[in-house]
């Protein structure tokens, strides 16, 4: 121990010959511990990296533990460690203050799988009762990145309060990094999306690594990294793979400019990072189609702070000022990435930084997506780097005299000697100051906001889900493989239906879940726009009324969405038989008034919750009788997302395809080109028709007048003689107040003008009415004759008895308000 530190002061004498202010960052060659060790260990990179032995003896407090198992595939550093029966620390002189890295590599053997430890350093509390499971077969690598102020770097293993617990470590490094490594980022981004102008002090802050990705590229070893980092691959956090494809056509070496005028050093990330990307993958022959965007989802601690840093590099771009494109974080916080602001130059790599609260979901989204004002619409990423903040000071006190210890102190040896002498000399006062990227001008860039407060309907989303997603990290992923079971592999006896889209299935999950499974046809009808609205709108709700979407499959070019299975089918094939049917219709059981109109309830309450039971509406603009299904209860909910939108009406877009099916279409939509909530509330006129007459919205071989159901119908309503027009199965059958009210409701649906319509929530309401009307033996004559709108007073007696309406809605209800958060508390999942 003397000799070590007499060897510590004997080096601090050649500090002034290494002070250069024009010295260059160069890898230290310090510290690099290889734990438990009695020799140093060569390991080899883009510069060779001794992993010098710690070299104490065993004590009381700590001994060294090799793994003598033949079978154990892992060599080098993970042969040995450091087993602490005590507290200890490793005391490592600082010859520069900055931000290290502090990365400690854990790989169990023998009985190391039962320890369980805290883990201390500069003051943060980087591991609380860590251990090693059973079954984890590779190396546990932990990354932080600290900043260091003092004299020394002290690394504290502290086991745990209980009998006989200790610690242990394999292999220790820990480095200054480059100056302005960590920066001020360029904004910090709430969980509401909202960007609070100011920045985020991060020089008194801790960082854990939690996610460090090559966009685009493969995996990148601590061989072929210029800092000795792992960087994984993003295809397994790729919302939806066939968005992007890889681009890895760039051989050249990217062109790293001097850090001073701003952009990234080949420290920040290794070329291989910079060389591949991953951008759009634009179908040419929908070439319309091209604007969406590429999405990742990571998982994430909920309710923590993290620092993310996005690296670019524009190597898709033919020409200079090409491309331009957003970011978005959660598809809330929007920024503008330009990537010759800092270099009018292809091919120049470059990082932009933000501090990002994640929500209550556990995943934090980020995107990439073209801009209209670009001329390439492309966007793409090279590299993704999430770090966890910890602010350690609080949590933990170090240096309250309280950790009594012996410390290691490292570099015993001789070989040690040369080396430590040598790296001081290239690391100390490498005083460059880099200009870190700076923020993209972001003044008149409005904020993207799209589903305020929604977070609570994405962890929803995905809770209950577990069970069927063998990819957790996105949450509704079902692997092909999964599917092909479930469908015993698209057996065409399993098929229940056929659509413009494709075919689909029923099939049962591995666990015992039964699904329709939806397989879009290549070159048919539903294209990546509509199956990617289809997922992001489904995996927000969850509602009685509603199908519910189990998860997706994009492998490959299959577009697969798998929903919860609807037993009894379309609620068209209940009604009459038509060729898009497998004409199964024959053998159904016709059904009765009441279970129609329990199923236009059914089926209104998933509208009226579309409408208003969510915090940002959604128009559901395909309603009709194919798209409200049946389970086997005759329960209705409504279907099929794939036109939905939510927010506010679209802007004046040129509407060239119109959106919708034909003979269910808004006619106010001809005029305004704009679908809103009354346009559902329409086509939801003409399902109420089809339910009546039992035929179809249009019917080409009738007679004129009579092909458009719905000009038909309204023709009988005006003349009050409906019951001329309904199903022959239900002569005789219908109450004829319920009929008046059902035809009443059905004509005010069927208005010219939205604002004549009703609401759905009166819609509802209407048939609930209709429904009472059905049963005479209750006192409802009052009601009968009654001529006003009574929508509310029919809230008020009797329905409480009315054995048939689901126990969530049977509440008695106080105001229009009252009504709606009862709604949403029972139905809402
Ligand atoms: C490790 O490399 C150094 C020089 O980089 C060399 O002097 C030393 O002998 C090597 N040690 C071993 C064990 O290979
Ligand atoms: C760690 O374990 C101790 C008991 O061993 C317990 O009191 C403490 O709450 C645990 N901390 C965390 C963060 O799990
Ligand atoms: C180890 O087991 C735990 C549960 O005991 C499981 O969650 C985890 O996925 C397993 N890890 C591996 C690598 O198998
Ligand atoms: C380890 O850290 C946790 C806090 O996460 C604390 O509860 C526990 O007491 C610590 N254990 C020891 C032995 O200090
Ligand atoms: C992109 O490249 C990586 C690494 O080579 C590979 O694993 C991945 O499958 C590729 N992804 C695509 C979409 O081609
Ligand atoms: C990684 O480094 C090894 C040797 O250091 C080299 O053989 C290999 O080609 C490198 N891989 C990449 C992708 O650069
Ligand atoms: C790129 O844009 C910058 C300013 O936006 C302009 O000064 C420069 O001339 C443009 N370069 C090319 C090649 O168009
Ligand atoms: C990403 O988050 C936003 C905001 O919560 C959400 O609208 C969007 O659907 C999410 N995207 C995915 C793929 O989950
Ligand atoms: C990309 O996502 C943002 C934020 O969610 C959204 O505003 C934008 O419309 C999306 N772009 C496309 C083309 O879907
Ligand atoms: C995260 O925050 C939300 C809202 O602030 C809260 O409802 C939730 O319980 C928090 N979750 C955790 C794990 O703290
Ligand atoms: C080890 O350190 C922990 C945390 O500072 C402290 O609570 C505990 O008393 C120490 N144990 C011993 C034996 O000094």
């Amino acid at each position: 121990m003397a000799n070590l530190l007499s060897f510590l002061s004997f080096s601090l004498l050649f500090l002034p010959f290494s002070i250069s202010s024009s010295a260059k960052y160069t890898f230290p060659q310090k510290y690099f511990i290889n734990c438990g060790s009695l020799s140093p260990l060569n390991v080899s990179g883009p510069t060779t990296t001794t992993f010098s032995a710690d070299s104490i003896s065993d004590s009381r407090r700590s001994h060294s533990v090799k793994d003598r198992t033949t079978s154990t595939v892992l060599t080098g550093i993970y042969n040995t460690a450091r087993k602490f029966t005590r507290n200890e620390s490793y005391e490592l002189q600082i010859d520069e203050t900055g931000v290290y890295v502090v990365r400690l590599h854990f790989f169990a053997f023998s009985d190391l799988f039962d320890a369980k430890f805290n883990v201390s350093a500069s003051g943060f509390l980087l591991l609380s009762n860590f251990s090693i499971p059973k079954n984890v077969t590779s190396p546990d690598i932990k990354e932080f990145l600290l900043p260091v102020t003092g004299p020394n770097l002290k690394i504290t293993f502290i086991p745990s309060q209980e009998l006989s617990s200790f610690a242990f470590v394999n292999a220790i490094e820990a480095f200054v990094t480059p100056q302005r490594f960590i920066d001020e980022p360029t904004a910090y981004v709430t969980a509401q999306g909202k960007s609070n102008g100011g920045t985020e002090d991060l020089s008194s802050s801790g960082l854990t690594v939690m996610h460090r990705v090559n966009v685009g590229g493969s995996k990148v070893t601590p061989q072929n990294d210029t800092m000795r980092r792992n960087w994984v691959t993003d295809d397994d956090y790729l919302f939806l793979a066939r968005t992007a494809k890889n681009h890895t056509m760039y051989s050249n070496r990217p062109k790293y400019y001097d850090p001073e005028l701003g952009g990234a050093t080949e420290y920040d990330a290794p070329d291989s990072v910079y060389k591949t990307a991953k951008e759009m993958n634009i179908d040419v022959e929908t070439a319309s189609n091209n604007f969406f965007n590429i999405t990742w989802l990571f998982p994430v601690k909920r309710n923590a702070t993290f620092f993310v840093r996005l690296h670019f590099c524009d190597i898709v771009s033919a020409n200079r000022n090409d491309t331009v494109f957003n970011v978005y974080i959660y598809g809330l916080f929007g920024q503008p990435i330009s990537p010759y602001d800092r270099y009018p130059e292809l091919s120049a790599p470059f990082y932009v930084d933000f501090v990002v609260d994640s929500d209550g979901s556990g995943f934090m989204n980020i995107s990439v997506g073209p801009r209209s004002d670009s001329n390439n619409k492309n966007a793409f990423l090279n590299g993704l780097e999430i770090m966890e903040l910890i602010n350690g000071q609080e949590e933990w006190e170090e240096g309250n005299g309280k950790i009594n210890s012996l410390l290691i102190i490292v570099g015993s040896t001789v070989g040690g000697v040369v080396l430590i002498v040598v790296s001081l000399g290239v690391i100390l006062f490498c005083l460059k100051s880099r200009k870190v990227t700076n923020a993209v001008d972001n003044s008149n860039w409005p904020m993207v906001n799209v589903y305020p407060g929604s977070t609570q309907s994405r962890t929803t989303a995905r809770t209950p889900l577990g069970s069927t997603t063998p990819d957790m990290n996105l949450g509704l992923k079902i692997s092909f493989a999964e599917i092909l079971h479930a469908t015993n592999k698209f057996d065409p006896t399993f098929m229940i239906g056929e659509g413009g889209f494709g075919k689909v299935y029923k099939g049962t999950l591995h666990n015992g879940v039964k699904v329709a499974v939806k397989r879009s046809e290549a070159g048919k009808g539903q294209g990546l726009t509509e199956f990617q609205t289809e997922i992001t709108v489904l995996s927000k709700i969850r509602h009685q009324y509603l199908v519910s979407l189990i998860g997706y499959c994009d492998e490959g070019y299959e577009m697969i969405l798998v929903y919860e299975l609807m037993e009894k089918g379309t609620l068209r094939e209940h009604l009459y038989s038509s060729n898009e049917d497998l004409g199964m219709s024959s053998s159904r059981s016709r059904l009765s008034w009441d279970q129609r109109l329990q199923i236009c309830i059914g089926a209104a309450n998933g509208l009226l919750y579309l409408h208003t039971g969510l915090s940002e509406p959604i128009i559901h603009r395909d309603i009709k009788s194919t798209n409200i299904l049946l389970d086997e209860h005759y329960t209705a909910k409504v279907a099929d997302f794939g036109l939905s939108k939510s927010g506010p009406p679209e802007e004046t877009h040129i509407v060239t395809n119109v959106k919708g099916s034909f003979g269910y279409l808004d006619p106010e939509y001809m005029k305004s080109m704009q679908l809103t909530q009354k346009s559902d509330v329409y086509s939801f006129g003409v399902v109420l028709l089809e339910v009546l007459c039992a035929r179809p919205a249009v019917d080409g071989l009738l007679p004129r007048n009579q092909i458009n159901l719905a000009e038909w119908g309204l023709t009988w309503l005006k003349e009050k003689q409906l019951e001329k027009i309904i199903d022959p199965f239900l002569a005789g059958k219908i109450n004829p107040n319920s009929l008046r009210k059902f035809g009443e409701t059905t004509e005010k649906c069927l208005q010219e003008n939205g604002t004549d319509r009703p609401s759905m929530m009166d819609v509802v309401w209407d048939l609930k009415y209709a429904l009472q009307l059905q049963h005479p033996a209750m006192p409802q004559e009052s009601y009968e004759d009654s001529t006003a709108d009574d929508s509310w007073q029919l809230a008020l007696p009797g329905i409480n008895r009315l054995p048939s309406i689901d126990a969530s809605t049977s509440c008695v209800c106080v105001s229009e308000s009252g009504v709606f958060s009862q709604l949403k508390m029972d139905e809402a999942r």
